[in-house]
């Protein structure tokens, strides 16, 4: 496997022996496009223009020591071509504009340097209804428009489930999983602890685990939160699909109601991303609620921390109303 680098020359002959560059096309620089953990993700800009170049390697790319599925780029690339024939959604993401399949890399069009939606984890920073509504709308399309009722092709994408299943049902609720709560915030882990030694809650979230695992009929993005959602000149746009599959739309919504919950929106927000969705599909409120819960839970206590603005009692009312809405 070619590994890329960020070496001008030797990325130019990369790019060139994929086809990728004109004819008179040459690379002037590279840089980081923005903040990822996963992937090792450039923004190539040449004499003619620039393109975002996405490679998955068999590792995680901030933390080398981890392992991660080496074709996850290719799972992504699945799910770019499973859109291809709704213009509604292609509209809300960039181009895939080429794969190599023998290196694991994606070339996707370059929405330019707009910032993803992080920025909601800080204070009093809140989501315009007209921004919901682009965020919605994707959700509610792509879940309308694609399941097994419209296709034959699946992406069970099950590596990256098992890895993702591992970080939101599994590993917050271990005793010792080597991270500790109180160097995120002090006090956590004494609060950490109290949900750590529920048995009745852990069984529970042991079972939605499972429902996570099962394959559904619904096409998800898989990974539906801030750092997903990039604010745009053209609107908001939908990136990195790596965690897609077919499943229940509950857990997109779940997740996505979640991170509004963490980015502490205002209920009315919460409330109009439901009804907005509800409106014009079908969605168990309930186990919604749950796959919501789980991932409130996973985000305070798992390995997979946000820049929240939360203090560490507010991080316990949200860990408790989770545990309220599962037990
Ligand atoms: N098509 C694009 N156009 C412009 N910027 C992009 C594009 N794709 C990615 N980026 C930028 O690069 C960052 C990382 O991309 P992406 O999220 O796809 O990588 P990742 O390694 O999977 O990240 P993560 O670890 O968060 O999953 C994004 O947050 C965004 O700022
Ligand atoms: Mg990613």
């Amino acid at each position: 496997m070619e590994t890329i680098t960020t070496d001008i020359n030797t990325l130019g002959d990369y790019l060139c022996g994929q086809g990728w560059l004109k004819k008179e096309e040459r690379v002037l620089a590279v840089e980081t496009p923005g903040a990822g953990n996963m992937n090792f993700t450039l923004r190539v800009r040449t004499n003619q223009g620039s393109f975002i170049i996405k490679q998955s390697r068999a590792y995680v790319e901030k933390y080398p020591q981890v392992p991660a599925p080496v074709d996850r780029s290719l799972r992504e690339a699945e799910f770019y071509t499973l859109i291809d024939q709704y213009d509604i959604l292609k509209a809300q993401m960039p181009k895939l504009r080429g794969v190599d399949k023998e290196n694991y890399v994606l070339n996707l069009e370059d929405l330019g340097d707009g910032i993803d939606y992080s920025f909601l984890y800080q204070k009093e920073r809140y989501l315009k209804e007209s921004e919901l509504e682009e965020i919605m709308a994707f959700a509610v399309n792509l879940h309308s428009n694609i399941h097994l009722g419209t296709t034959d092709i699946k992406i069970p994408n099950r590596e990256m489930r098992r890895l993702n299943h591992e970080h939101i049902f599994v590993f917050p609720y271990l005793q010792e999983n080597g991270l500790n709560l109180d160097d995120i915030i002090p006090g956590l882990r004494e609060v950490g602890n109290i949900f750590k030694q529920d048995k009745v809650l852990i069984n529970i979230v042991q079972q939605l685990g499972e429902r996570y695992l099962i394959d559904g009929k619904t096409l998800l993005h898989g990974d539906y939160f801030p750092g997903s959602w990039l604010n745009t000149s053209g609107g908001i746009k939908i990136i990195d699909p790596e965690f897609c599959f077919f499943g229940e739309p509950e857990f997109e919504i779940g997740v996505t109601l979640a991170h509004l919950k963490l980015a502490a929106q205002p209920q009315t927000i919460i409330d109009k991303a439901l009804k907005f969705y509800m409106d014009r599909a079908p969605l168990q409120k309930e186990l919604c609620f749950q796959f919501m819960a789980t991932e409130v839970l996973r985000r305070i206590l798992g390995l997979a921390q946000l820049p929240l603005s939360l203090n560490v009692e507010e991080r316990h009312t949200l860990l408790q109303e989770a545990k309220e809405i599962l037990v």
